[in-house]
C-alpha cells in the first residue's frame, strides 16, 4: 500500500479535478464503529463506483436532504468484508442541492486487484446499501481481465433483465473468473422519453410504461425532451430507479462513456437537431453534462470550474456556428466552451494485457455531410443508400488520395460532386484524435481495446444482385453496394481509414474496439475499405446489442408490407404461417440473393450456397434485433468475445436468472502477429443462430 505524502497529495489534487472528496486506505484495518442501520429509501439510486484504478477508484451515492431535519452529513466507509469487521478507510461526504444530493469520493490508497465493500451512513445512523467494487490490476500484473460491455437500457420501454443475467452468473463463478468491472458505453439514459398515454398500444411490441415526467420539457412527435437540469437530473434518477441497474451498479465498478441520449439525439456538439432542422443547445449540452457528472463516478475532467465540488457552467448563449473549421470543430464560443466543459476521453490500464482508451464520439463530432439533403442518390424501395456515393460525399477533398470526382454518377443519376472541396467528415476532433492515436501508438499492453460507443463494422447489401422481377425495383447493375446506416463510425469511414492506417503503418496489434448503440450484436474485423476495394483487416469489433433498446430486427416485420416486392431482404415468413421474422441479418451476411433463396426454400444450406463472399468478408455474426451482453475475457495469448443473448425484454422477468438465453456464442482471437490478420473462430455454446451467422 503506498502511503507516502507525496502520493496522497497528488490524490488530492486529482480528487479537486474530480470534484470529489478524498478517502485514504490505511495500512490497518479496523472494525466499523458506526452504528449503521440499512435504509434504502433514503438513498433512492443506490450506490456506485466507477473508474478503477489500482490504488483508487470512485465511490457514488445520492442522499436526499429529508424534509425539515439538518443537511445529511455522511460518513464512507471501504472494507474488505461485507460485514465491515475490517475497514480500511472512512471519509466524511457532504451531499449538496447545487449537486442535486449527489456526493463522491475518490478512495485512494487501496490494494491492486482487490475487492472492496463500501456504504454511507449519515449522522442519524441512516445508512446506504452496501456497494462491492474492485480496484485494477497492476500494469505488471499477468491476471487474466474480464469485463462485460454494454449500452441503451431504457426502462420507458423494458427491463433489465440482461443485468439479472449478468449478476446471476458472476454471483456463481469462482472468484477468480469473475467480472473486474462493467464498461458502458451510453445510453445510459434516453433523454427522449415516451408517456404511456402517447403510445397506447406501445411501440414497436413493447410496452410503454410510466418513467420519468419532465417539469418543463417540451413535446416533439411523441417524445418528450428535457429543457431544463431538473428535467437531466430526473431522467437520471428514474434510470436509476431500475432495481436491476442498481444492483449492477453496487457489484461492479462501472466505467461509462456517454454516447448521443446524454445529451440529444441527434445532436452534435452543442447543436440540437430535430426533424432535420438544427437548433443552438450550448445551454442545454452544459445541463446534459452537468447531469452527467453528478450522476456517474467516473474521472471525467471539468475544465470550466476549476474543480470546485459543486458544477459551475460557464456562460453561453445559445448561437448556431456559423461555420467550422477542417476537424469539424464548430466556430462559435459558446459551442466551444459548452463542449469543453467536461472532458471525458481517457485510457485505463488493466495489468499486463489490457489498455482501454475511451472517446467521446460526440463533443467533436462535425455535422454529417451524408444527412445534406444534395445527398439524395438511390433506389425508391431499397433501404440503402449506394456505398460509393457515400464514401464520395463523406471523404470530400481527400477521396482517392485527393482527387476527387468533379461528379458523382449512380446509374443514369448525375450531380455535381458539392464536397469536393470539402473537410471528410470528423467524429473525434483535432485534440482528442491526436490523443488517441498517440496513445494507442505508446500503448504496450498485450490488448489495447478502444471502448467506442458507436460502431465501425459497415453493414450492407448487395442490392445489384436482386433477382429481377416484374413490378420489383431495380438497383442499377454498376450501382455497386447499398449501406444501411450512416450515423456512425460506418457513415465516417475517411476518418476510420485514418486511424486504421495508423494501426497498419504502426505495426499494432491486439487492437480492437468493443462498442454499443447499434442495438446489436456484431462480430468481425475491420478494415479501411471492402470488395471491391481492397479487404485488409488490421483490427477486431465486437458491438452489443441494447441492453433495453428496441431493435432495428424487431421493427422490420411490423413495418415491411406484405406485398413488398423486396420484403425478402428485410423479412422471412417461415412456412405454415409461423410468425415473421428480421432476416436484414442473413442479407447482409450473404447478400441478396440468398435471402430470396431462404424464403423460396426454407432451406438455409441452400441459400448459404448462394453466398456472396464480396459483401460482408468482414462479418462473422449479426443479429440487428439481439438484446444482451457481451463478456471480453483478455489473456497473454488471446481474447475472447463471449455474446448473451437474451429475448426480447418486454417485462421483467420472474426468475433471478434474468429468463432465458436466446444464444451464447463466442468468438476468439488469437494474439496476432505483425504483419498477419486477426482473426476471428466462432463457438456457438448455445441457441439456433442460423439467421445470424
Ligand atoms: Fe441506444
Amino acid at each position: 500500500m503506498n502511503t507516502s505524502a507525496a502520493s496522497r497529495r497528488a490524490f488530492l489534487a486529482s480528487a479537486a479535478a474530480m470534484g470529489a472528496s478524498l478517502a485514504w486506505g490505511r495500512a490497518e484495518a479496523k472494525p466499523s464503529r458506526i452504528n449503521w442501520t440499512e435504509r434504502r429509501d433514503l438513498y433512492p439510486q443506490g450506490v456506485a463506483s466507477g473508474d478503477p484504478m489500482p490504488d483508487s477508484v470512485i465511490l457514488w451515492t445520492r442522499r436526499p436532504a429529508t424534509p425539515g431535519q439538518a443537511a445529511p452529513v455522511l460518513t464512507l466507509e471501504i472494507a474488505e468484508d461485507e460485514g465491515f469487521h475490517r475497514v480500511v478507510a472512512t471519509a466524511r461526504a457532504v451531499p449538496k442541492l447545487e449537486s442535486d444530493w449527489t456526493s463522491r469520493v475518490l478512495a485512494g490508497g487501496l490494494k491492486p486487484s482487490h475487492v472492496y465493500f463500501y456504504r454511507f451512513t449519515d449522522q442519524t445512523g441512516a445508512g446506504s446499501r452496501i456497494g462491492r467494487t474492485i480496484t485494477a490490476p497492476t500494469e505488471n500484473s499477468d491476471k487474466t481481465v474480464r469485463f462485460t460491455f454494454v449500452s441503451c437500457q431504457s426502462p420507458n420501454e423494458g427491463a433489465q433483465n440482461a443485468y439479472m443475467r449478468m449478476i446471476w452468473e458472476d454471483e456463481r463463478k469462482p472468484a477468480d473468473q469473475r467480472l473486474d468491472f462493467v464498461l458502458h458505453l451510453g445510453d445510459f439514459i434516453y433523454e427522449v422519453t415516451v408517456y404511456p398515454e402517447d403510445a397506447p398500444n406501445g411501440r414497436y411490441g413493447r410496452r410503454v410504461r410510466e418513467f420519468v415526467r419532465y417539469p418543463h420539457g417540451e413535446k416533439i412527435g411523441n417524445f418528450h425532451i428535457p429543457t431544463t437540469l431538473e428535467d437531466y437530473r430526473l431522467v437520471y434518477q428514474a434510470v436509476l430507479n431500475d432495481p436491476d441497474i442498481q444492483d449492477a451498479r453496487a457489484r461492479w465498478p462501472f466505467v461509462c462513456m456517454w454516447d448521443n441520449h446524454e445529451f440529444s439525439w441527434q445532436g452534435y456538439q452543442s447543436v440540437q437537431v430535430f426533424g432535420g432542422k438544427a437548433r443552438p443547445g450550448a445551454s442545454v449540452k452544459l445541463m446534459a453534462n452537468q447531469a452527467w457528472f453528478e450522476y456517474q463516478p467516473a474521472r471525467g475532467v471539468r475544465l470550466a470550474d476549476g474543480g470546485r465540488d459543486v458544477w459551475v457552467s460557464p456562460p453561453v448563449t445559445d448561437v448556431l456556428p456559423a461555420t467550422y473549421d477542417d476537424n469539424g470543430l464548430g466556430q462559435e464560443p459558446s459551442n466551444i466552451a459548452a463542449i469543453s466543459s467536461l472532458k471525458l476521453w481517457r485510457s485505463f490500464r488493466y495489468g499486463r494485457h489490457l489498455e482501454l482508451l475511451l472517446t467521446d464520439n460526440h463533443s467533436f463530432m462535425g455535422p454529417n455531410p451524408l444527412n445534406d439533403e444534395r445527398n439524395v442518390f438511390g433506389v425508391e424501395g431499397f433501404p440503402f443508400a449506394p456505398d460509393e456515393v457515400n464514401r464520395i460525399i463523406d471523404a470530400g477533398r481527400t477521396y482517392d488520395g485527393g482527387k476527387p470526382p468533379e461528379k458523382i454518377r449512380f446509374g443514369t443519376d448525375e450531380a455535381p460532386n458539392w464536397a469536393k472541396d470539402q473537410p471528410p467528415g470528423a467524429v473525434l476532433g483535432a485534440e482528442q484524435k491526436a490523443w488517441f492515436l498517440d496513445r494507442l501508438g505508446k500503448s504496450r499492453a498485450t490488448w489495447k481495446v478502444w471502448g467506442n460507443s458507436m460502431g465501425a463494422l459497415d453493414c450492407r447489401a448487395d442490392p445489384q444482385n436482386t433477382p429481377k422481377a416484374p413490378g420489383r425495383p431495380e438497383w442499377p447493375a454498376d450501382g455497386g453496394y447499398g449501406m444501411y446506416a450512416v450515423a456512425d463510425w460506418a457513415g465516417h469511414r475517411a476518418e476510420r481509414a485514418e486511424i486504421l492506417d495508423f494501426v497498419r503503418d504502426h505495426g499494432i496489434t491486439g487492437f480492437g474496439t468493443v462498442a454499443g448503440d447499434r442495438h446489436a450484436f456484431y462480430a468481425g474485423v475491420l478494415a479501411p475499405t471492402l470488395p471491391p476495394h481492397p479487404f485488409e483487416p488490421v483490427a477486431f469489433e465486437f458491438v452489443t446489442g441494447s441492453i433495453t433498446s428496441v431493435g432495428g430486427g424487431e421493427v422490420l416485420p411490423r413495418v415491411t408490407k406484405k406485398d413488398d416486392p423486396l420484403r425478402s431482404i428485410s423479412v422471412y415468413d417461415p412456412p405454415n404461417g409461423a410468425q415473421a421474422v428480421s432476416c436484414i441479418d442473413f442479407t447482409v451476411l450473404h447478400g441478396v440473393r440468398a435471402a430470396f433463396e431462404l424464403q423460396a426454400t426454407h432451406d438455409f444450406d441452400k441459400a448459404k450456397a448462394l453466398h456472396n463472399p464480396d459483401v460482408s468478408p468482414h462479418l462473422s455474426f449479426l443479429d440487428q434485433g439481439g438484446h444482451g451482453y457481451g463478456l471480453v475475457t483478455c489473456t497473454a495469448n488471446g481474447l475472447s468475445c463471449e455474446f448473451v443473448g437474451i429475448p426480447n425484454p418486454n417485462e421483467r422477468a420472474t426468475t433471478p436468472d434474468g429468463g432465458p438465453l436466446t444464444y451464447r456464442v463466442r468468438h476468439d482471437i488469437p494474439l496476432w502477429r505483425k504483419g498477419e490478420r486477426p482473426e476471428l473462430k466462432q463457438t456457438v455454446l448455445e441457441g439456433d443462430v442460423r439467421m445470424f451467422t
